[in-house]
């Protein structure tokens, strides 16, 4: 496959030399652009849309056309997994993602079978193949899964959730239940990016949305023992380059330390914790991604050039540093917003790389 034009990101993610700090956003493909909102309208629906692997193919490039970044990610969803495990995955409209199959009981877990990346699953492999082909080399393509703890929540509740009252439960009253379930949902997410770096994916991110919701000890035994399962079973080389692969617990500042034990090369790191201090607790271990507060956008390009250059301190002089919002771009920011952003930290993050 093609070399690359502009691998600035993986090297950053690797923590060697670059010349500025690379930069992407997590959402990048999304409401916002009104290009987007028109391949959707085209597609049908969202989940028609990830289906079909030309129009994936076409929204995972509409932000690059526009904005310098320095990575694509795959346009789908978490929830494809646990779609292909037969859950019965739709979005109500307005209401966010729905399981009509929530899983509850004993039986509800034994019936789960690891899927078949190329099988039910394989819409996804061809969306990465189509994008790998027509990114041509320009930047490098990220790969994701949801963690199993994250997916998991949306599995047993049956939709999002504000208390996680059903996994809870279950977590307190049933752990072998949970357990079980969890180290399916591990290897059905190894074979998931490990079938997406074979495709062409050359870096993964584990989206661990609601690892913070966690108390500590529960989430080293429900969350983070799981994220590292997966690593442990991932490949990390292809087309003769490492494949690095980011964790991201949202709201889990405080176990930055024990994350980068696990193996990772990189941690995306919300903006509630400070760059510097996540540095220090990751003692040079891996890269740092992150971390602008995504509502930084609502305000005008001037004051957001000023928080870039906050963060760009934040994390100061060094490798390792790739630069992202703390969470996804929310649908009604000002696509020139985004444009700013990145601008700014292509300008301003070179004195920091002399
Ligand atoms: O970053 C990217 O551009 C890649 C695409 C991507 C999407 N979802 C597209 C999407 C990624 C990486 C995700 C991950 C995802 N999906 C997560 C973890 C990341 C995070 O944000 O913490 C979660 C929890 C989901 C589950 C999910 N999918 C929810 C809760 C929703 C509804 C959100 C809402 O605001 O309605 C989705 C739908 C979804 N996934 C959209 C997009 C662009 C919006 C769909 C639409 O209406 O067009």
């Amino acid at each position: 496959m093609s070399q690359l034009t502009n691998d600035t990101f993986l090297r950053a993610l690797m923590r060697e030399p670059v010349d500025y700090t690379p930069v992407w956003m997590m959402r990048q493909a999304g409401r916002y652009l009104p290009e987007y909102r028109a391949t959707r309208e085209k597609a049908g629906s969202f989940m028609a849309l990830c289906k079909n692997p030309e129009l994936a193919c076409e929204v995972t490039l509409q932000p690059l056309e526009r904005f310098p970044l320095d990575a694509a990610i795959l346009f789908s969803d978490i929830l494809t997994v646990p779609d292909a495990m037969g859950l019965g995955l739709y979005f109500a409209d307005g209401e966010g993602p729905h399981f009509e199959r929530p899983v509850r009981t004993a039986a509800d877990v034994e019936r789960i079978a690891v899927p078949d990346p190329e099988g039910e699953l394989k819409y996804v492999m061809d969306a990465v193949s189509t994008i790998r082909r027509e990114l041509k080399g320009r930047v490098p393509l990220i790969g994701f899964s949801g963690s199993p703890w994250t997916l998991a929540t949306y599995m047993v509740e049956g939709s999002g959730s504000k208390n996680f009252s059903h996994i809870k439960g279950m977590m307190f009253d049933r752990p072998d239940l949970l357990h079980s379930l969890l180290a399916k949902t591990a290897d059905s997410v190894a074979s998931y990016l490990n079938a997406q770096i074979a495709r062409g994916a050359q870096a993964t991110m584990i989206f661990d949305t609601w690892g913070g919701s966690l108390a500590p000890a529960n989430y080293r035994e429900f969350s983070l023992a799981y994220m590292q399962r997966v690593i442990e079973g991932l490949t990390r080389e292809s087309e003769g380059r490492k494949v690095p692969v980011i964790l991201f617990t949202k709201n889990g500042g405080q176990w930055l330390g024990d994350m980068a034990k696990t193996g990772c090369d990189a941690l995306g790191v919300d903006w509630t914790t400070d760059l510097s201090d996540a540095r220090r607790m990751v003692e040079d271990r891996v890269a740092l991604q992150g971390n602008l507060d995504p509502c930084t956008l609502y305000a005008s390009p001037e004051r957001i050039r000023e928080e870039v250059a906050r963060v760009l301190a934040s994390y100061g002089h060094g490798n390792g540093h790739v630069f992202n919002l703390g969470h996804g771009i929310t649908p009604d920011v000002n696509p020139e917003h985004a444009g700013a952003m990145v601008a700014a930290v292509h300008e301003l993050s070179r004195a920091y790389h002399l």
